[in-house]
């Protein structure tokens, strides 16, 4: 099975894991970031610049239809997101940063992925990599959890808007904590601005953290299940199946 992946956050973390493991299977992949993707073809530039991806992406997915061998399935993996400032201190330009990385451009490059792809017979999977924030309160983390939240509610409405193509799926996946720059950013955030400070310090001292090659794993894994998700919320065990 040939599969073509557009991976934003190729660069780091979950994104480059991902990267590296579904090139090593032989897989293509497009990674977006503003620094080089881990493996496979690099497209490097800002997310939160919106007008550029859409522009960037379309062009290049143009392309990739016309490639030999045609892939047999596609998949975006919106992965990429920024915690912005934890706690209440948070200004304006800091609301549009996070909304334009974590939902802004998620949107733009799943209308630009399936506008792209309308006339190519290939399934098409939208992974929405979402957070148990969106559904917890977490204290200091508003703009991140409500980016979140509004990633899993466009989900739903992608999904309920492509119903009828039996091509399109659309999930959004909890990966869980993995030991990444994000959690190493939340560790260093002062229990002053975030209450829940002790327990992301007390995951990580247990080694309670999940390594991302091995959360990268699963998610190839749900991925190849191949099942037409509608815009569902779920966990990684739920999404990689048994
Ligand atoms: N780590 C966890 O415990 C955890 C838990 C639940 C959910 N998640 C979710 O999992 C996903 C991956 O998280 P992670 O922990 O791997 O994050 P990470 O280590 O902080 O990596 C973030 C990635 O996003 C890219 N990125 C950030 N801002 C960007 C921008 N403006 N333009 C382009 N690329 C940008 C970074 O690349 P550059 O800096 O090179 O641009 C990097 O590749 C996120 O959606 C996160 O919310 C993570």
């Amino acid at each position: 099975m040939s599969v073509f992946w557009l991976i934003t956050g190729a660069s780091r973390g979950l994104g480059a894991a991902l990267a590296r493991a579904a090139v090593a299977r032989g897989d293509r992949v497009l990674g977006i970031a503003r620094s080089p993707a881990a493996a496979g073809e690099s497209l490097c530039l800002d997310l939160a610049d919106l007008d550029a991806l859409a522009a960037a992406v379309g062009a290049r997915l143009a392309d990739a239809q016309r490639e030999e061998p045609a892939p047999q399935r596609w998949v975006l993996v919106n992965n990429a997101a920024v915690l912005g400032p934890i706690g209440s201190g948070w200004q304006a330009g800091d609301v549009e940063q996070v909304l334009r990385v974590n939902l802004g451009a998620p949107m733009v490059l799943a209308r630009c992925f399936l506008d792209c792809l309308a006339g190519h017979p290939a399934p098409r999977l939208v992974l929405n990599v979402s957070s148990g924030a969106a559904t917890r309160v977490i204290a200091g983390w508003s703009l991140y959890a409500t980016s979140k939240a509004g990633l899993e509610h466009f989900g739903r409405c992608l999904a309920a808007e492509h119903r009828l193509d039996p091509r399109v799926a659309v999930v959004s996946l909890s990966p869980g904590v993995i030991d990444t720059d994000m959690q190493a950013r939340i560790r260093a955030t002062g229990p002053q601005d975030f209450p829940d400070h002790a327990r992301f310090v007390a995951l990580h001292e247990q080694g309670a953290l999940a390594d991302p090659d091995t959360v990268a794993a699963s998610i190839l894994r749900g991925v190849d299940r191949g099942l037409r998700w509608e815009g569902a919320s779920c966990r990684l065990e739920e999404f990689a199946g048994p």
